[in-house]
């Protein structure tokens, strides 16, 4: 991935890189509703995140942020009841949506809990076609995507030799995934790649070896899926603490 591809950013710890989340988020949201009248969402699961929701949930940016003109949607979801500890609706839901002033009508969480993954999916992808934010093109287009980082190289469920990583017409698709032997629901690669601002985030030691795999090595996206992410129309940004950034040649003599 060429340095010109992305813009990164390094913050001293996670709780400076939740912060420096935010303050973006903010921005982006104070752009896309000063030209486009709203703002869509599409958010990221996993742990590193919560952290950024947590601070969406306090001041300044509960009262400053006008909820009421954002929509949320997840990137992906793990295959359980939106009442699971696993699901990512309701880790955003407990870190900020019970926290803000935001309409029911706002938030369009993927309906895993049904009994096949493939509707689920399917029922998504419609969610999304019929949304008058996204629908009507080719891809939507979300104004923010938010995306992690595993240590394999996945990102939303985008998981090392999936077939999925090679889609080039589906919005949502339902993954069986052989190392956690289940199925997930995921935003494929181009509608992330059709997003005006895509923002990765990722903190930690663990999360060291693949950043720099995935930003310093050579392109191989079947086993590096977080290299297939680019904003085609926008910005790529990755948000990153030192210790993640660790392993980084680029920035060795600054950390
Ligand atoms: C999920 C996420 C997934 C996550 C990475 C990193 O549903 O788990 O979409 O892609 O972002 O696995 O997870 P952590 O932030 O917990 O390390």
């Amino acid at each position: 991935m060429e340095p010109a591809d992305y813009e990164i950013i390094i913050g001293r710890d996670p709780a400076e890189v939740s912060r420096f989340a935010a303050r973006l988020f903010a921005e982006r949201v104070e752009h896309a509703i000063s030209t486009r009248g709203s703002f869509a969402v599409a958010l990221a699961g996993g742990a590193t995140p919560a952290g950024l929701y947590s601070t969406l949930a306090t001041p300044p940016y509960r009262a400053s942020i006008p909820w009421p003109s954002v929509h949320f949607f997840w990137g992906d979801e793990r295959c359980v009841p939106p009442t699971h500890p696993d699901s990512n609706y309701q880790m955003v839901k407990e870190a900020l949506l019970m926290k803000i002033q935001v309409p029911a009508e706002n938030i369009h969480r993927i309906p895993a809990e049904l009994e096949y993954p493939q509707i689920a999916a399917d029922t998504y992808e419609q969610t999304l076609r019929m949304h008058p934010l996204l629908g009507g093109r080719p891809f939507p287009r979300f104004d923010l995507v938010l995306l992690g980082l595993g240590e394999d190289g996945h990102t939303a469920s985008l998981f090392p030799g999936s077939e999925l990583l090679h889609e080039k017409e589906r919005w949502v698709a339902a993954p069986y995934v052989e190392k956690l032997s289940a199925h997930r629901i995921t935003l494929t690669p181009p509608v992330i790649n059709h997003a005006f601002t895509v923002l990765f985030v990722v903190t930690g030691n663990s999360k060291a070896s693949v950043l720099a795999q995935v930003l310093e090595s050579e392109y191989r996206p079947d086993q590096l899926p977080a290299q297939l992410i680019r904003a085609e129309h926008g910005s790529l940004y990755w948000l990153v603490d030192r210790a993640a950034a660790s392993r980084l040649a680029r920035f060795a003599a600054q950390i």
